[in-house]
């Protein structure tokens, strides 16, 4: 039997990275999959390369008003819920010196804001027992340079898993929180600096994981797969960590 026959699921982020990836096994256990992403054409063509039924919807995780045209567009095309990824996100790395308040904005308007409306936005069309997972971050836990505003924002996501499991387990819908640590994702490739300081950044980060490694975004969506489905249906507001034991060891 596959883990999510039967089941609809709604991935902000998908076309791309760790949501690409849980888009792809999601599929592969059996659930319909709708993606998000910012541009119609890469939410397009990555809705058509995973196939089976995809629904590709070009939405903007910051807008409330975007999600909630996914809300019914998924009433209508689905009937509604039964698991959210918010996964949508960006990371640009600054020192303290250089940010500012478009710097402040830019990343938690999508990685705070966005987690907010996609959970707001969904709620009303969530079958229960539903589950909600966040991505957030290990830098969540750690002190890493550069990362000040990113890593607040992934805290934040990592509160709001509780504060919302607490509002709404009490109608049937869990929430729980994973946090990847340094995975080979075009995700660095976007943080608006130049390849060989990406590299040497990426350097820097491989030598702190004690499995001396970056993680794949297959590793993170099968910890993705655990949480969304009733393998995890007596975990609440918890965080985790897919980090080749980075924050851990
Ligand atoms: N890779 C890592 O090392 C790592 C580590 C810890 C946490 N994370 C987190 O994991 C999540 C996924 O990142 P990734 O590494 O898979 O990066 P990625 O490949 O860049 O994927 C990010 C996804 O989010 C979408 N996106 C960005 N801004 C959006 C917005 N405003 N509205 C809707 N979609 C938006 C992107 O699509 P478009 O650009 O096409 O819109 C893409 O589908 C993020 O939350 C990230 O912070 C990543």
């Amino acid at each position: 039997m596959r883990r999510l026959e039967g089941k609809t699921a709604l991935i902000t982020g998908g076309t791309t990275g760790i949501g690409r990836a849980t888009a792809e096994l999601f599929i592969q256990e059996g659930a319909r999959v709708a993606i998000t992403g910012q541009s119609a054409e890469r939410v397009a063509e990555a809705a058509a390369a995973l196939g089976h039924g995809t629904l590709g919807l070009r939405a903007d995780a910051s807008s409330a008003a975007d999600m909630a045209d996914v809300a019914k567009r998924l009433q209508a095309e689905f009937g509604g819920l039964d698991i959210v990824f918010a996964n949508a996100g960006i990371a640009h790395p600054r020192p303290l010196a250089d940010v500012d308040e478009a710097h402040i904005d830019q990343q938690f308007n999508v990685n705070v804001k966005g987690v907010i409306y996609t959970v707001q936005k969904l709620l009303p069309i969530l079958r229960k027992p539903a589950s909600i997972v966040l991505t957030a971050s290990t830098v969540a836990e750690l002190g890493t340079a550069g990362m000040s505003v990113y890593a607040a924002t992934k805290a934040a996501v990592r509160s709001l898993a509780r504060t919302l499991s607490a509002e709404l387990s009490p109608q049937g819908i869990r929430v729980n929180v994973v946090s990847p640590g340094p995975i080979e994702t075009p995700i660095f490739g976007k943080m608006g600096l130049p390849q060989a300081a990406v590299d040497e950044w990426a350097a820097s980060i491989q030598g702190k994981v004690p499995m001396a490694r970056f993680g794949q975004a297959s590793e993170v969506a099968k910890a993705v797969l655990f949480l969304a489905s009733d393998d995890s249906s007596y975990m609440l507001g918890e965080n985790v960590l897919v980090d080749g034991g980075m924050a851990t060891v």
